[in-house]
């Protein structure tokens, strides 16, 4: 049986593959994509997902989330020296000709959840800022969402932004306090497994072999992300498949291995902001959080359906 997904987005270059992926997997029935601020800002979010939806040639209906952290206003400075300056690798040229639903993605999140109790899972590879207001609206969601797939965290390795903290857990460090407090049955794909799967100049070559105009879309964003990765990854092995593995935890749980912690979220400490830090002992929700990858199989698995 199919997988009743939501995707929730700040459509950035990892995020647009991770889209590809997932539209492309006959496992999953994508009910609608949700945006948020992040990489880029909400509307360019928007933009960008719609552009992208209409290269894969998918009209999914896309919903309009937050614009600024939960409760506060610092924000995190976008990331346009790792996406581009339009968030997907300098490769924007004209709006799509769709537009966002009038439904926010909160709205929309616990619509689809509330009307379909255990059967929809969301996968959310942006800040968690739309799932917790979807937890405001609604705290029943927390019972009858089916799961919430999380790009984020940095449990047992250092972070991206800061030593201490991942960058969409860093973004909106609150929202994500209080969604992995809800007892959400909440499994977190964080940098312990997403920095060991990487795409690598060549596979991009493979791609634009193909000569398919949806390869060469991809693979020339991802040529941006690629040499922004030079100063993450040693030897300029890669770029890292954060958002993809998201994704593909949602087809095959077992491309990772999970143990369940009780997370806690720094939001105080400035010096730590966002640091998730695993704690086994005690009550309270705990979720699953990926400490192993098959990267390779996953790898295998992702170069076959994004193209
Ligand atoms: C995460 O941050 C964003 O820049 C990426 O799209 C990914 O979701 C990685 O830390
Ligand atoms: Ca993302």
């Amino acid at each position: 049986m199919k997988k009743s997904v939501i995707l929730d987005v700040d459509t950035g270059i990892d995020d647009s593959l991770a889209i590809a992926y997932a539209v492309h997997s006959p496992e999953l029935d994508i009910l609608g994509m949700t945006t948020v601020f992040g990489n880029i800002t909400v509307e360019e979010a928007t933009r960008n997902t719609l552009i992208v939806l209409d290269q894969l040639e998918r009209p999914l209906p896309v919903y309009t989330g937050e614009g600024k952290p939960l409760s506060r206003d610092y924000t995190k400075p976008f990331a346009r020296h790792i996406h581009g300056e339009d968030g997907i690798g300098n490769q924007y040229r004209e709006p799509s000709a769709r537009q966002a639903e009038a439904l926010s993605a909160p709205e929309f999140i616990v619509q689809q959840v509330m009307d379909n109790p255990g059967q929809v899972t969301v996968i959310a590879v942006g800040p968690l800022t739309n799932i917790a207001r979807a937890l405001q609206l609604e705290p029943r969601i927390a019972e009858h969402m089916e799961q919430l797939i999380v790009m984020g965290g940095a449990v047992t390795v250092p972070g991206n932004v800061t030593p201490y903290a991942e960058a969409n857990t860093y973004s909106d460090p609150d929202a994500a306090a209080l969604v992995f407090g809800s007892g959400l049955k909440v499994t977190l794909v964080g940098l312990d497994v997403t920095m060991r799967t990487l795409l690598t100049a060549t596979h991009l070559e493979q791609w634009r072999s193909t000569n398919s105009k949806v390869a060469n879309f991809l693979a020339d964003m991802t040529d941006f992300y690629m040499e922004a990765y030079k100063g993450f990854i040693p030897d300029g092995r890669g770029c890292a498949l954060h958002d993809p593995l998201a994704v593909g935890a949602a087809i095959d749980a077992s491309f990772v291995q999970t143990e369940s912690y009780h997370v806690h979220v720094e939001c105080g400490d400035a010096t730590i902001l966002g640091k998730t830090t695993g704690v086994h002992a005690g009550d309270g929700p705990r979720i699953d959080v990926a400490l192993d990858v098959d990267a390779e199989r996953f790898l295998a698995h992702f170069l076959s359906r994004i193209v």
